[in-house]
């Protein structure tokens, strides 16, 4: 009997990890469609694009898009602690983008281009990590 219950438990503890597996896989992906959607929109907003010169640079959009990367960057699960890392190098950058575009104060632009060149940067260094044979942008 007591044999018996080891091997429902031995189960159990398999299932459940593949579960975990699965769940963690589906959630990277789940997160980082909604990010390209927010990093797209505030890479729209560098300030380089021709005709820019017209064009009020939108702090609204740029910090509306960064505030929801960052809660969403947050719901990511980790299953080792690189890819907890790299995850809070992402966030890092996206509160500095927060900040900057947020004070719209003098040099918020280079100061949010700064921080995107090393956002981008981070996105692609959990790429090269875990999915290295996918060849995603960024
Ligand atoms: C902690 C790791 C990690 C971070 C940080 C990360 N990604 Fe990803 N990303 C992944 C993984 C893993 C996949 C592959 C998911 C899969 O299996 O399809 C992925 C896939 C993607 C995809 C393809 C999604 C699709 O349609 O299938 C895009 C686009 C993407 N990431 C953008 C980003 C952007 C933009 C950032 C930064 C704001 C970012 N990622 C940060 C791990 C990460």
């Amino acid at each position: 009997m007591k044999g018996k219950n080891f091997f429902v438990a031995g189960l159990i503890v398999v299932a459940m990890f593949m579960a975990g597996t699965t769940v963690g896989f589906a959630s990277d992906k789940e997160i980082c469609k909604e990010q390209i959607k927010h990093y797209q929109l505030i890479k729209m907003n560098d300030g380089l694009l021709p005709g820019d010169e017209f064009n009020p640079y939108d702090y609204k959009g740029v910090t509306a898009a960064a505030t929801k990367a960052l809660e969403n960057e947050g719901k990511r699960e980790h299953g080792d602690k690189n890819h907890a890392a790299i995850s809070k190098l992402v966030a890092t950058h996206l509160e500095h983008i927060v900040t900057a575009a947020g004070a719209a104060a003098e040099g918020a632009i280079e100061s949010v281009g700064h921080s995107m060149r090393f956002l981008y940067l981070s996105c692609k260094a959990c790429h090269k990590v875990y999915r290295t044979e996918m060849r995603l942008r960024p």
